[in-house]
């Protein structure tokens, strides 16, 4: 595994426990969005470090577009829970939809760490 690919899976691995205190506000919300910070954190990384969009950009692999499709969804997802989340919190509403949000986000942020180890 990369560096990078180790960054990944302790943040997706944190995710997953962030998940698993859904029901503890106090201890999800903050690691939600320690996640949420840690991966644009890594986007970043790439971005300057690999100019990875540049590279997207030119000779895209087919696996490679998956990949930052997943990675998108992800970034945008993250957005959405933080902002049905905050309502959920606030006034007890949307807890429906926050909830199918966080299924099609887990699929797109596993789909992001699995297809990881066939781009490098
Ligand atoms: C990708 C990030 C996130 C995922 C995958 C996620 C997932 C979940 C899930 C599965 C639940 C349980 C819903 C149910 O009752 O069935 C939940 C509850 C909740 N989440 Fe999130 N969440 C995320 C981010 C956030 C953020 C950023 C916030 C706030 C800013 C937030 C606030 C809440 C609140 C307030 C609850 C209800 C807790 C309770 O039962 O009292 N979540 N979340």
């Amino acid at each position: 595994m990369t560096p990078v690919q180790i960054y990944s899976s302790a943040v997706f691995a944190l995710v997953l426990v962030g998940v698993s205190f859904r029901r503890r506000p106090k201890i999800h919300i903050p690691i939600m969005l320690s996640a949420f910070a840690l991966d644009l954190g890594s986007v970043v990384f790439l971005q300057i470090q690999r100019r990875a969009v540049q590279k997207a950009a030119s000779k895209p692999t087919p696996i490679l577009l998956v990949h930052i499709s997943f990675a998108l969804a992800s970034l945008i997802l993250y957005a959405a829970m933080t902002a049905t989340g905050t309502r959920l919190a606030r006034t007890g509403l949307g807890r429906g939809t926050h909830r199918v949000l966080a299924a099609i986000f887990l699929v797109c942020r596993a789909g992001t760490w699995v297809t990881s180890f066939f781009v490098v």
